[in-house]
């Protein structure tokens, strides 16, 4: 296996670095402005490798089973080793945890169990003092339902808080066995997580709206006053020194205030009907003038039900509203509906890459994932878990990630080739939307429980959130407790941190010198992106161009062999990375071991 020399590479990249222009900003000093690179304005966050930290799962300092901040300050010279420079820390403020943080109870604090003010300015400090970068989770669709403004909100009918959230009358039902009417929710709305999106709240005989638990009530974002808010306490992070946010559920900000009834089509895909309010655009370009111009931060929506037609009004560079957003196109095409597995097909996946090259253009700026906290482990989604290819399949993985277009988002643990776990009964599970489908499907008896745990083996949220494998002490050196708050994969006695940085064949060491890759040839962040052989079952073959520089990527995504002849007889020329011992170059047929993966430049 052949790889060029950092130092040269450093050269390279370098070389097709545009000169820098002067241009005269508003007010004084000339602002230095790098020039175009293929049609695209350089950012630091175009230029990004972006790993996810969740902190409940990442490291233990304190031996009460739970990941914290002081955990994950430990852990950055790892992350620094393996050469990400952006760090994306999901939500880290005060909740009572219904939804693991993503229910918050005041934006203004720590979570207690993760550490204190202090401790989150030591990881910052730690953070820039290695270059790095740091995002925060903006969940700011909905509050917890212990926040301070619910809290009076739900008071009285003409709380100043009332109109913080959704509260409308419910409908009357038919009569109930007693001859008296009935209440029903005042529209059919259904939660994210099972049941109605509406909660009775007896004290004053009023509904309000929750898309996600009962204990995530919506925020009115009409109301200007909870905009303001939102702004403030942006605006206290970032000038803390963090580089910016991803938005949880943004698209879902703006409601119809009428609550019309959903119609059988859109309560298929309610998601969809939820996003794109009458307002969103609005209210995120207000959000843009209010906070995001004023910093230098990089911002990236989670865009449940935006289309990729639609992705252009978000993130096109002249509307000013987000720099990227997560689309679920590719994560998502192992699932039939919204909940249930099925294997990838590996010419659709492609298919989801070439039309965000055609539809995404230089103005507006993509991401690429495969996995996250809400998502199963990588390798066993789109991979080969199986011992013999776990290995290469997870390399396979990482090398399209960090040679695709976009800013690529890696989850802890898929740099170890971490697995899903095997989970057997409902007792294994921690997640709400877990717990709350199990009574809505199981217990009610409309889905059999061994039908329902074997999906949920493929689809568990809580496959991505088992604690993180550091080594093969008790607990994977994630705890020092005797049992952490969700059990560690019992794989990881092999699968582990400790290994596999001292392994220089391992996942880790491989992600490692891709991102080295990545950093050091500008034509994977801004070439031009061409897919070889679309209808190909089991190789993916593309292209980066970049000017006159251009590069190939083989994928394998089978564990058969293959011979492959490259279309157009193109010509495999020098070899720059390959998960597998190899040493073909200079050829037009490539001879592939299963999930082999080779990076190499072409003419
Ligand atoms: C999306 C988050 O990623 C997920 O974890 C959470 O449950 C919902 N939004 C609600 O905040
Ligand atoms: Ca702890």
């Amino acid at each position: 296996m052949k790889t060029p020399s950092l130092a040269t590479s450093f050269l390279l990249a370098f070389a097709v670095l545009a000169p820098v222009s002067m241009i005269q900003s508003e007010t004084a000093d000339p602002v230095p402005v790098p020039a175009l690179v293929n049609g695209y304005q350089p950012t630091w966050w175009k230029e990004a490798v972006v790993y996810q930290v969740y902190p409940r799962s990442f490291k233990d300092s304190n031996g009460d089973g739970i990941g914290d901040i002081p955990g994950i300050t430990s852990k950055l010279d790892y992350l620094q080793h393996l050469g990400v420079n952006v760090i994306w820390l999901s939500p880290h403020y005060d909740s009572p945890n219904a939804d693991n943080g993503y229910d918050i109870r005041d934006y203004r604090k720590v979570m207690a169990e993760f550490g204190t003010m202090a401790d989150f300015d030591t990881m910052l400090a730690g953070i820039k003092q290695r270059h790095m970068r740091l995002i925060i989770d903006l969940v700011v669709n909905h509050t917890s339902d212990e926040h301070r403004w619910f809290v009076e909100s739900r008071k009285s009918k003409d709380n100043p808080y009332r109109d913080f959230y959704f509260w409308r009358d419910g409908k009357p039902g038919p009569a109930g066995p007693d001859g008296k009417p009935t209440l029903l929710p005042p529209n059919n709305d259904p939660s994210f997580f099972s049941g109605s999106a509406w909660q009775f709240d007896p004290t004053t005989s009023q509904y309000y709206l929750h898309y996600f638990a009962v204990k995530q009530p919506d925020l009115n974002w009409d109301n200007a006053k909870v905009r303001e808010e939102v702004y403030s306490l942006m605006r206290f992070w970032l000038d803390k020194g963090v580089d910016g946010f991803r938005m949880d559920v943004i698209p879902l900000i703006s409601k119809n205030p009428a609550f019309p009834d959903l119609t059988p089509d859109q309560l298929h895909n309610y998601g969809n009907a939820y996003a794109n309010g009458p307002h969103m655009h609005e209210y995120l370009q207000e959000m843009n003038r209010n906070v995001m111009a004023k910093y230098d931060v990089m911002t990236v929506g989670e865009a449940l039900g935006i289309s990729l037609e639609q992705t252009p009004l978000i993130v096109g560079d002249d509307r000013h509203e987000l720099n990227m957003i997560f689309n679920f196109d590719a994560i998502r095409s192992n699932r039939v509906g919204r909940d249930d597995f099925k294997p990838t097909d590996l010419p659709t996946l492609k298919a989801i890459y070439t039309r965000h090259a055609e539809k995404l253009d230089a103005h507006s700026w993509d991401t690429v994932f495969l996995s996250n906290h809400d998502n199963p482990r990588i390798v066993s989604t789109f991979g080969d878990d199986s011992p013999e290819f776990r290995v290469p399949s997870a390399k396979l993985l990482e090398t399209m990630l960090l040679t695709l277009r976009g800013t690529p988002f890696l989850y802890q643990g898929d740099e170890l080739g971490m697995t899903n776990y095997p989970f057997k009964a409902i007792g294994d599970f921690d997640d709400i939307e877990v717990k709350n489908a199990y009574k809505a499907n199981v217990v009610t008896g409309k889905i059999p429980e061994d039908v329902f745990i074997a999906n949920l083996r493929h689809t568990s949220r809580d496959n991505s959130r088992t604690p993180m494998q550091w080594d093969s002490s008790a607990n994977g050196g994630f705890t020092t407790a005797l049992k952490p708050w969700l059990a560690e994969n019992p794989n990881y006695t092999q699968i582990n941190a400790a290994a596999e940085v001292a392994d220089p064949d391992s996942v880790y060491n491989y992600t490692s010198k891709l991102i080295a890759v990545r950093r050091t040839h500008q034509a994977f962040v801004y070439g031009d992106y061409k897919d070889l052989d679309p209808d190909n079952k089991a190789i993916f073959a593309y292209t980066r161009t970049l000017g006159t520089e251009r590069y190939l990527v083989v994928l394998n995504f089978s564990k058969i062999p293959v011979a492959y002849a490259l279309p157009g007889a193109l010509k495999a020329e020098s070899l720059i990375l390959s998960n597998l011992a190899t040493s073909e170059q200079n050829t037009s047929t490539l001879h592939l071991a299963g999930w082999d993966a080779r990076i190499y430049k072409v003419q």
